[in-house]
């Protein structure tokens, strides 16, 4: 409970902080003033008009009016939590050293501390959390060598795989610009002209979309990066969070009757399993791919809407991570938190996947703008090692990044007058040699139908039965050419697929006006007229 947990006693009053006859509870004004009267503002006269001088209520008004930081553009409704990773040493029966040198993962019991954001995506910050939407799930690794993040999502593939598209794809999805509501019509106009979007649409519509909460979730790294082990030799590899409280998720129904009375069910269900000592678990498992195009495979493996089959590339446990601190403040750990694509150590590298490189310019950059150019400064955000740079200056630049002992005239490099020098090299790094015409196009496996087709015929009937209902429900508010496109799209998927979207929408059509006619009366009927007060 909220009185529970910071009622103290009155403190020690020889605190040399405290100025005579302070409380360390004593009311302050951010420049230290005591605040002897915080419910009256000053005015000539108890009736009588305010005057500007009065430094503590413009102070108190004034910083107020300052309290909301822009949200972030996607992902805006999270919850956040602290915890920890332990390594295996291993990546399934082999020593991770074959693969990777990123320290982390070495040595067996191996403890990095972490702090975990899920999130929603498409809606404000206080949207509901059982909309069918992706869910985020972003990891920030504090290591020895400085900062990872892992920012993924819940499910493992994407509906896009070029990252100029990213704008469009979520203005798509974002309210109608006009009439500030999400618009089913609008998200399938842009889906029916983005056909490597069906995979991720076939598992979205199903109950794979709405999550039943964040701990009874998986996550995926969905681009594809690489590891780089002490010889400089690269591979590939997708990573992926597997739940030890197993996988949950919602029917649409299900997720209507706990949004009739609670739109913040993941965020108190994550927040009180923590309270209580009932710490979530999930196993780091990642599937490692030789570098290259994979001719053989009839997918590229740098293209995020595919996963890569399980039967050829297991899932190989590399850690274990529990998050078993709630954070003290929302805001200062869990809004101000910022992940990156770009944030990676030393045995962790980039592929060419043309999705991940977008990510990787987009998330810093607006974490520039969203918190400041000096985010990095945050406790959140700092690693929790030796940071020295000759970066300097900018909004609410909090401490000056110097190393201890460093000249602290010398901001520059190189310099003969102990300012900051280069870190020595310790292993070879990874070169791989990149050719080819600079060019606008596409990659050629793009295979857009077969494993939305798998995946639809692997679902159970139950989700199979949900999927239909969702896409004709959603599908029923579009222009009958983009139902048609649609039906066209997953018709190439799967034959059964299109027949049976193509029937409920047939169907719905049928009972659409009746239905409205029904609802207007129910709502009459429901409401209760009032009397002017
Ligand atoms: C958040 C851009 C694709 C997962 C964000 C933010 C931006 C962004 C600008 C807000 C960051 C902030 O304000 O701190 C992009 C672009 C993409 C892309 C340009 C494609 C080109 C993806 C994909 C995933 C993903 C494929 C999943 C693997 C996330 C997550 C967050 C996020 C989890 C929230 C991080 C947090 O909790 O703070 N993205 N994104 N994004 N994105 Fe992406």
């Amino acid at each position: 409970g909220v009185a529970g947990t910071s009622v103290q006693g009155p403190g020690s009053t020889t605190d040399s902080r405290l100025a005579s006859g302070e409380q360390p509870q004593t009311l302050t004004t951010r420049q230290g003033h005591p605040v002897t009267n915080n419910q009256n503002l000053r005015t000539v006269g108890s009736r009588g008009p305010a005057t500007l001088e009065n430094y503590h209520f413009i102070e108190k008004l004034s910083h107020f009016d300052r309290e909301r930081i822009p949200e972030r553009v996607v992902h805006a409704r999270g919850a956040g939590a602290h915890g920890v990773f332990e390594a295996y040493g291993t990546v399934g029966d082999e020593p991770v050293s074959k693969y990777t040198r990123a320290k982390l993962f070495q040595e067996k019991g191996k403890q990095t501390p972490v702090f975990v954001r899920f999130s929603t995506v498409g809606h404000g910050g206080h949207s509901p959390e059982t909309l069918r939407d992706p869910r985020g799930f972003a990891v920030k690794f504090y290591t020895e060598d400085g900062n990872w993040d892992l920012v993924g999502n819940n499910l493992k593939v994407f509906f896009i795989r070029d990252a100029v598209k990213f704008p469009d794809l979520i203005h798509s999805q974002k309210p109608d610009p006009v009439t500030n509501i999400q618009n089913q019509e609008r998200i399938f106009d842009f889906f029916s002209g983005s056909p490597e979007a069906m995979h991720m649409i076939t598992l979205l519509y199903s109950p794979w979309g709405i999550p039943a909460n964040y701990r009874q979730m998986q996550g995926s790294g969905v681009n594809t990066y690489k590891w780089v082990n002490d010889r400089g030799e690269g591979v590939l590899v997708k990573y992926h969070w597997e739940p030890l409280q197993g996988i949950r998720n919602l029917t649409q129904e299900e997720a209507e009757k706990i949004q009739a009375k609670n739109f913040n069910h993941a965020t108190q269900d994550l927040y009180e399993a923590i309270a209580r000592g009932d710490f979530p678990q999930w196993e780091l498992m990642v599937q490692i791919m030789e570098d290259g195009e994979h001719p053989e495979l009839d997918f590229d493996p740098l293209d995020d809407t595919k996963i890569w089959p399980r039967e050829q590339f297991p899932w190989l446990p590399v850690g274990r991570m529990t998050l078993n601190r709630n954070p003290e403040n929302y805001f200062a750990e869990v809004e101000q938190a910022a992940f990156g694509t770009g944030v990676l150590v030393d045995g962790l590298d980039f592929s060419d996947d043309k999705m991940l490189q977008g990510r990787t310019f987009s998330y810093s950059d607006t974490q520039r703008y969203r918190v400041g150019p000096n985010y990095l400064q945050l406790p959140i955000n700092a690693p929790k090692k030796h940071v020295a740079t000759n970066q300097r200056d900018g909004q609410m630049a909090y401490r000056v990044d110097n190393a201890p002992g460093q000249n602290p005239h010398v901001n520059y490099e190189p310099s003969t007058l102990n300012g900051l020098t280069e870190a020595p090299r310790t292993a070879p790094d990874h070169t791989p040699l990149v050719e080819g015409r600079l060019v606008r196009q596409s990659i050629e496996r793009t295979n857009n139908f077969g494993q939305a087709g798998e995946q639809y015929r692997n679902f159970e009937d139950w989700e199979r039965e949900e999927l239909i209902r969702n896409l004709v429900g959603s599908l029923a508010d579009a222009a009958p050419h983009i139902q048609q496109r649609m039906v066209e799209l997953f018709t190439q998927c799967d034959a059964d697929y299109g027949r049976r979207v193509a029937e409920g929408l047939a169907q719905a059509a049928q009972g659409m006006e009746a239905q409205k006619e029904e609802a207007v009366q129910q709502a009459e009927e429901q409401s209760h007229e009032a009397q002017p007060y």
